[in-house]
């Protein structure tokens, strides 16, 4: 199964080391919307979105990403990391996927180290992660969308 996981990740780069992970399990590209000018996701099985978690929300560009290129049809996955909790995220990707008849495979978040705002002056939140638990349990969540796909 080839899979292209489409990401914003800039805080502490935590987003990107969970997918590094899960791109270990197999055929995975990642793929990084600020510096991706134009793609083609035809070629894939599966598509993931990620991000990490900003004001409640996934990045937006990672959301016109996937208004822009989303194939119709193509089934989908979300992983997103947070500081405090992932609230409702990813929302509006479940809407952009229900729009283009996109099936949703499933979603996995973790926790990311965060040292936004006023965190900073008690030395981050959700220090250490994403930690060696939440890689193997990014890794065991990909062999489950795997699993789902008739192409691996
Ligand atoms: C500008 C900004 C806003 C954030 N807003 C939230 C938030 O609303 N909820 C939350 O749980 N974490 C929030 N965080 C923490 C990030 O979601 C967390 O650190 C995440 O792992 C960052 O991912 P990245 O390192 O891949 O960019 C925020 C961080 C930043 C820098």
């Amino acid at each position: 199964m080839k899979t292209a996981i489409c990401y914003y990740s800039r805080h502490h780069r935590n987003t990107r080391k969970v997918l590094e992970a899960m791109a270990r399990e197999g055929e995975v590209d990642l793929l990084d919307v600020t510096t991706r000018q134009a793609v083609r996701l035809e070629e894939y099985d599966c598509i993931g979105f990620a991000s990490g978690v900003y004001f409640g929300k996934f990045q937006e560009s990672v959301l016109a990403f996937a208004r822009q290129y989303l194939p119709q049809g193509k089934p989908v996955f979300f992983v997103c990391t947070y500081g405090g909790g992932d609230g409702s995220s990813t929302k509006a990707l479940s809407e952009i996927a229900a729009e283009k008849g996109c099936p949703v495979l499933g979603q996995f978040g973790c926790k990311g180290y965060d040292t936004f705002g006023p965190f900073k002056l008690v030395g981050g939140i959700a220090k250490g992660h994403p930690n060696a638990q939440d890689l193997e349990n990014a890794r065991a969540f990909y062999r489950k969308i795997q699993a789902q796909n008739p192409h691996r």
